[in-house]
């Protein structure tokens, strides 16, 4: 197995399909920790996308301080192009960090797409998202090549997205998570 997965996440987290009256939610976490956040109005249209396309999970925490008793915690993403699956975003907010929520969405992700018999992944990421790069390593991910000036910074000056893949997707999916996941995600 080309990638390193021994990940633990908390039983209070579950992983479901993305619905529209989520977008909200999704929004407001992206924005706390994109530099270049997708708009509400870029999720929602994600929904008017032919679900052979895309595939979008969200992750909720059982939390007592929220009304239905449920927080989004996190969200990743997928299309899919002829064999080749394209990870389009994964966030998870601030307050939740290092608890393997990422790692179970993308852990779901991945498992989907090797279903849907996608025979390779690929993604972009800053070069300077160090964490991000890290967990994409450990799935086996390995950087292939680069955009420059690729993405924007708050700044105003730009950074260059390393392109990643990982070509060997079914050997890379060993046991390791077990999120809980809602039937039908
Ligand atoms: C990158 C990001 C999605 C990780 O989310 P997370 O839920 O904290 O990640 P996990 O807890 O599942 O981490 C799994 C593993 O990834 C690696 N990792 C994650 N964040 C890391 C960090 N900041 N530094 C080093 N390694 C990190 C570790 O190996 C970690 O396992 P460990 O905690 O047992 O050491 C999160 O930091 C985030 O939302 N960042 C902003 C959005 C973003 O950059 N998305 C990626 C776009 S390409």
């Amino acid at each position: 197995m080309p990638g390193d997965l021994r990940f633990e996440v908390p039983s209070s987290i579950s992983l479901r399909p993305f619905m529209p009256a989520d977008v909200p939610a999704v929004a407001a976490i992206e924005a706390l920790v994109s530099p270049e956040p997708w708009s509400e109005r870029l999720f929602a249209d994600e929904f008017t996308v032919a679900s052979a396309r895309r595939h979008w999970l969200v992750a909720e925490e059982t939390s007592p301080d929220v009304e239905q008793g449920l927080m989004i915690v996190g969200f990743g993403g997928m299309m899919f192009v002829a064999d080749e699956g394209h990870l389009m975003n994964v966030a998870t907010h601030p307050d939740h960090r290092r608890r393997g929520i990422a790692a179970a969405l993308c852990a779901a992700l991945f498992a989907d797409a090797a279903e849907r018999g996608m025979a390779s992944l690929t993604l972009e990421v800053r070069i300077s998202n160090v964490g991000a790069r890290e967990l994409y390593r450990r799935f086996g991910f390995v950087p292939v090549s680069s955009r420059r000036d690729y993405y924007r910074n708050a700044d105003g000056t730009r950074e260059d997205a390393l392109i990643l893949w990982l070509h060997d997707l079914g050997s890379a999916l060993a046991p390791a998570t077990s999120p809980n996941t809602s039937p039908g995600s």
